[in-house]
């Protein structure tokens, strides 16, 4: 579990995780409505595009896509969605393939368990008004190693 004591923690986070992130990983983002998900997508984004990058909510497009130099990345969001069919047709296949794709309530479809599946789970800790996070992540076999860069790193960034 990783504990966040406030927003800027989970940007830099996320931060921290793009700067792993390869072409073919997808990335879950899951907890109640309005816990912190396109906030955490949207540093993630940032970090791979540029700081100002502007990162609407998918909600009522699904899908958003950015051009970066390193790493193309598809940013979804499932909550609206009625079938798999759906997710099909805006192309997930190509895009998984090509880019990272970072999907916020991908427990509303049938998304691939591949090695390179991280999922995450917000969760709120203490009450409505605090930013305090805790994080829930289940890594796939192809983001072991990764990982624990990326934990040490965000270790040594919070320290500071
Ligand atoms: N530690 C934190 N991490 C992320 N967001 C935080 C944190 N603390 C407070 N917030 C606030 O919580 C809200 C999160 O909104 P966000 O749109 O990211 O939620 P969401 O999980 O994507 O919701 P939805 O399910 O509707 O898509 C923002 O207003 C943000 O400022
Ligand atoms: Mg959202």
């Amino acid at each position: 579990m990783i504990e966040l004591p406030d927003e800027a923690a989970t940007c830099t986070f996320a931060a921290c995780l793009a700067s792993e992130a390869v072409a073919g990983d997808i990335i879950g983002l899951s907890g109640t409505l309005g816990v912190g998900k396109t906030v955490f997508a949207r540093a993630f984004i940032r970090a791979l595009t540029q700081p100002h990058e502007v990162v609407p909510s998918p909600t009522f497009t699904l899908m958003q896509h950015y051009a970066s130099p390193q790493l193309a990345v598809y940013h979804y969001d499932l909550y609206r969605i009625e079938s798999d069919n759906e997710v099909q047709e805006l192309g997930f296949e190509d895009a998984m393939a090509n880019a990272v794709s970072l999907i916020e309530w991908p427990e509303r479809a049938s998304i691939p368990q591949t090695e390179q599946r991280l999922d995450i789970l917000i969760k709120e800790v203490a009450g409505a008004c605090s930013e305090k996070r805790h994080l829930k992540i289940k890594v796939g076999e192809g983001w072991s190693k990764r990982f624990k860069s990326i934990l040490a790193v965000f270790e040594a960034t919070a320290n500071d």
